[in-house]
């Protein structure tokens, strides 16, 4: 936590350290001082921030990009690095770990972090970073200034083209480290200057494993339902996960797979399920009854086709038919978002998976 005779004058700084603990395995809330009541502070923290990791070990997932990071926090030689992928992957974190397990002590005063939430036009590259980069702070030898441009890929382009220069000029001191998470808005002279560290999405048996040791931790009751229900609305992303764990504990104070949908505000699964099988069985009738039962409870097209999509995936059926019920679900998908999202789409959509069950089982 932030120690009362440091300067607190920077508000980015205060971020990272006030979401992250020192010793690393220690969970943050063993780390809040005593003057505060814990019980008010734990229970207001958000999970995310809670469990957030702290050292690049505990990172969940994308191995192979996370090791070349340790690599590079043992190393200390720190190239220009842009880590890009999904939202919640851990793009953010890696970075925060990085810096300080590369900085240790010194990383309040050797870490510029800056984020979509601050001003990022030209301007602050001409001033705040270079300011940085000039300024002189001793570091132990082979180590570096970072600057951490988080969300880089909301920087205007006139910020990205005096980076570039910037970058170059104090190459000796200083280091850059973007997170972002669509790589072509960073524009190609910057990525040439960086190493790229591709994050995905991280696989069920990630967030799986992960949920579990919060469960563990904060006592909550689950059912393996429940947890299946969180991993299947947050698509691969951790933060996603942690929050509907979160949410729905605190709304129901247990986690199963009905309470889960009710928080999240999904369709449930079942329900698509048992109208796909309608369409398999060119069942148009019962199809449409279950469409129709959900644009009733309220879910857009664009709900009831992302969770069709997801549930046709993993439904067992024979690959051809898979390929085609995706490839139609696909199309739908398309017209709807571009804007023609109304409840006749979605019955053409069952007209069509009932036909193509029907000729596919001739
Ligand atoms: N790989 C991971 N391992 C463990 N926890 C994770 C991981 N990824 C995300 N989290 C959890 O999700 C929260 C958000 O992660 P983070 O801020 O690093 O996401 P991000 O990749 O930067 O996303 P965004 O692109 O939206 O900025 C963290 O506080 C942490 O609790
Ligand atoms: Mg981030």
């Amino acid at each position: 936590m932030a120690n009362s005779n440091e300067n607190t004058d920077d508000v980015e700084m205060l971020d990272i350290s006030s979401s992250m603990s020192k010793e690393n395995d220690v969970p943050i809330q063993s780390k809040i001082p005593d003057a505060v009541p814990k019980s008010t502070l734990i229970k207001h923290t958000p999970w995310l921030e809670k469990y957030r990791p702290t050292k690049l070990n505990d990172i969940v997932g994308n191995e192979e990009a996370v090791s070349r990071l340790s690599h590079f926090a043992q190393q200390g030689n720190l190239p220009n690095i842009i880590i890009s992928g999904p939202p919640g992957c851990g793009k953010t974190t890696s970075v925060l770990c990085l810096a300080r397990q590369m900085l240790g002590d010194a990383f309040r005063e050797a870490v510029l972090e800056m984020n979509a939430s601050n001003d990022r036009g030209i301007d602050v590259v001409r001033t705040k970073i270079k300011m940085f980069a000039q300024s002189k702070v001793s570091l132990p030898k082979g180590r570096h200034k970072i600057i951490i441009l988080d969300e880089a890929d909301s920087m205007t382009e006139g910020a990205q083209q005096a980076l570039r220069r910037t970058m170059e000029l104090y190459s000796k001191t200083t280091r850059f480290a973007l997170a972002c998470n669509a790589s072509d808005k960073i524009i190609e002279p910057i990525q040439s200057r960086c190493a790229m560290l591709r994050y995905s999405k991280l696989n069920d048996e990630q967030l799986l494993k992960r949920l579990v040791e919060i469960t563990k931790f904060e006592q909550v009751s689950y059912t393996s339902e429940g947890l299946e229900a969180i991993i299947f609305t947050a698509q691969g992303d951790m933060r996603q996960a942690i929050n509907n764990l979160q949410s729905t504990v605190f709304g129901f104070g247990h986690v199963n797979s009905e309470n889960v949908f009710k928080v999240c505000d999904e369709p449930h699964p079942i329900l698509i399920r048992d109208m796909i099988e309608k369409c398999i069985q060119s069942d148009l009738d019962e199809a449409y009854k279950a469409m129709n039962h959900l644009w009733r409870l309220g879910y857009t097209a664009e709900d009831i086709l992302s969770v069709i999509m997801r549930v046709t995936k993993t439904y067992q059926m024979s690959e051809f038919m898979q390929l085609e019920f995706i490839r139609e679900i696909g199309l739908t998908y398309m017209r709807v978002s571009q804007g023609v999202e109304s409840q006749l789409q979605l019955s053409s959509l069952l007209a069509r998976l009932c036909q193509r069950a029907s000729s596919n089982s001739h």
